[in-house]
C-alpha cells in the first residue's frame, strides 16, 4: 500500500474537533470520495482531510441510474476496503436508502459501518431525520448530515435539481441545517443549493458545512472521486472539475484539488449556482 514508507505523511490521524477547529479559523475542509483501498491510500498520502464511502458507489462504481438500490452489504464492504487504505483521513460512510428509516434500523445500519471502519456515518434528509440524529449521536455515534439535493430523495424531488433557489424552500432548507445540528449532526454536506444560501448555512449553523455545487463559502468541499478524476459517465456536472488533467498522477490530482479547496481557487464562480 505504502511501497515507500517515507511516503506516509507524519501527521496526526484527523478527528472531528481537529474539523470543528478548522472552521473556527477558518481553515477549508478537504474531502472526497472512494470506494477501495488503492484510491483511498492516494487520497490520504495527499493529504485529504476526510474520505466519503458514498452511497454514489451505485451509479460510478456499480453503473446504477440511482443510488437507491445500493445495499447495506455494498456499503460495508467498500467501508471495510477504504479503511484498509487509510491511515490518517477521517472515514464517513453512507448510511443506503431505507437504512435509518427507523431508529432501530438506523442503529443495526451505523454499527455495521462503524464495525466496518467509519468514523461517522452521513444521511441524507432533514424533518424526521432529526429524531435518527438524535438518537445515533446520544449513542456517541457521530452524524454528518446532507440536505440540499439528496439523491435518495430523486423522486420526490423529480430529478437532480438545484435545490433552494425559491424563497421559502430557502428559508426551510436554512430550518433544517439549524434542526439537523441542534438534533446532534457534527457536519453538514450541503449539495447543489444557491452559493448564498450555502453561505447563510454556513454562518448560521456551529457545525462545518461541506459544499458540493454550494459554492465557495462552505467550510469545506467534497467531490465524487470519478468526477475528479474526469472518468465521469455521462455528462459532467456543472460543480465538478477534472484535477487530473494537468496533474502527472492520481495523487498529485487529488493534491492540486487539495490545495485549489485550501487556497479558494475551487470552486469558483463558473462551477456554483
Ligand atoms: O454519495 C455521495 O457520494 C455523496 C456525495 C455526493 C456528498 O453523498
Amino acid at each position: 500500500m505504502y511501497p515507500n514508507p517515507a511516503d506516509a505523511p507524519v501527521r496526526a490521524p484527523v478527528t472531528l474537533p481537529q474539523l470543528r477547529e478548522k472552521k473556527r479559523a477558518g481553515e477549508k475542509i478537504v474531502v472526497v470520495t472512494a470506494y477501495d483501498a488503492s484510491f483511498a491510500a492516494q487520497a490520504d498520502l495527499a493529504g485529504i482531510d476526510a474520505v466519503l464511502v458514498g452511497d454514489s458507489l451505485g451509479m460510478v462504481v456499480q453503473g446504477k441510474s440511482s443510488t437507491l438500490s445500493v445495499s447495506m452489504d455494498a456499503m460495508a464492504y467498500h467501508t471495510g476496503a477504504v479503511a484498509r487504505g487509510l491511515r490518517n483521513a477521517l472515514l464517513i460512510a453512507d448510511m443506503p436508502f431505507m437504512s435509518f428509516a427507523s431508529a432501530e434500523r438506523a442503529y443495526d445500519a451505523a454499527g455495521r459501518l462503524m464495525g466496518s471502519g467509519a468514523a461517522m456515518v452521513k444521511l441524507e434528509g432533514g424533518g424526521w431525520v432529526n429524531e435518527v440524529i438524535a438518537r445515533l449521536s446520544e449513542r456517541d455515534v457521530p452524524v454528518c448530515a446532507h440536505l440540499g439535493l439528496t439523491p435518495q430523495s430523486v423522486h420526490k424531488l423529480g430529478g437532480y435539481k438545484v435545490q433552494g433557489r425559491e424563497e421559502a424552500q430557502a428559508e426551510l432548507l436554512l430550518q433544517q441545517a439549524q434542526e439537523v445540528a441542534a438534533a446532534g449532526a457534527e457536519l453538514l454536506v450541503l449539495e447543489c443549493v444557491p452559493a448564498a444560501l450555502a453561505q447563510r448555512i454556513t454562518a448560521t449553523v456551529s457545525i462545518p458545512t461541506i459544499g458540493i455545487g454550494a459554492g465557495p463559502h462552505c467550510d469545506g468541499q467534497v467531490l465524487v472521486l470519478h468526477d475528479l478524476l474526469g472518468v465521469t459517465l455521462g455528462k459532467r456536472p456543472r460543480f465538478t472539475k477534472d484535477f487530473l488533467a494537468g496533474s502527472g498522477s492520481v495523487r498529485e490530482a487529488f493534491a492540486n484539488y487539495a490545495a485549489a479547496v485550501r487556497s479558494g481557487e475551487f470552486p469558483a464562480a463558473e462551477h456554483s449556482f
